[in-house]
């Protein structure tokens, strides 16, 4: 397979980072998160290129212009960040809620908009969702912020198909099930998940390169356990 320019998202632990461990050195990787630190060590460790971003930020240019000067283009953007408030209903305020929707939704319509003419002809996107945010799954008390912002980013994929008819990208939602990570265990103390991240990326990775020639607009529930 070729090289590809790649764009990975939440890189600095859990999934995201095992997803850059998997891609480097053979694809040409650009890592971003918010902890400096981390991606430090992860660009020593694999060569990958790092841009420290807060999703959160009203202003996308800086990143798009580490995206130009590191890699030139997008072939594969994966969305793997996140954000999960594990709050009761009533207890959430509107900042909280806010967060929760610009860290794992908002932000995809701001990379899209900003990134539109770096994605080159055959360009994946991949938004990594839960099964938590798919219509009829169990629901856990305490993640309505989360689960809800999973759905709408679900749906924003589905709408982005169809938004770019014209153009040959595919974008595609994985809603995953339980992996065993920081965040699972910071909503799930103690829980034992049947992935580890390697394994979870491993997976991701593989469709990420090699399926959006036959799967476009797709939401597609990656799931052993939920939780
Ligand atoms: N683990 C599971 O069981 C599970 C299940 C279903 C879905 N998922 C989804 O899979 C993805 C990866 O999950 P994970 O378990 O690996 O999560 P994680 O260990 O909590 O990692 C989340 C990543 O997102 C980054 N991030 C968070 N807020 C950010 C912000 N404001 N700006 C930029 N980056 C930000 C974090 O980096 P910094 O803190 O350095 O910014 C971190 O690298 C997430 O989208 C999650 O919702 C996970």
């Amino acid at each position: 397979m070729s090289s590809k320019r790649i764009v990975v998202t939440g890189a600095s632990r859990g999934i995201g980072r095992a997803i850059v461990e998997r891609l480097t050195p053979e694809h040409s990787v650009l890592a971003t998160a918010r902890s400096v630190e981390a991606l430090s060590e992860l660009s020593l460790k694999t060569g990958c290129k790092t841009y420290a971003f807060d999703l959160e930020s009203s202003d996308y240019s800086g990143f798009r212009e580490s995206i130009e000067q590191n890699l030139g283009g997008i072939d594969l953007l994966i969305h793997n960040a996140g954000l999960l408030i594990n709050k009761p209903f009533i207890d959430l305020n509107h900042s909280e809620i806010l967060r929760q929707y610009q860290v794992n939704v908002f932000s995809l319509f701001e990379m899209v908009q900003s990134f539109d003419s770096l994605l080159s002809r055959d360009a994946h996107i991949v938004a990594l969702g839960s099964i938590g945010g798919m219509i009829g799954s169990v629901k856990f008390p305490g993640l309505s912020a989360y689960s809800s912002s999973k759905g709408a980013l679900a749906v924003l994929v589905e709408c982005l198909q169809e938004e770019y008819k014209e153009r040959n990208w595919a974008f595609n939602c994985l809603a995953l099930g339980a992996v065993q990570t920081e965040m699972l265990n910071e909503a799930f103390p103690g829980y034992k998940a049947p992935i580890q991240p390697s394994e979870m990326a491993e997976f991701i990775c593989n469709f990420s390169l090699s399926s959006h020639k036959v799967l476009k607009g797709k939401v597609l529930p990656i799931s052993l356990s939920n939780p």
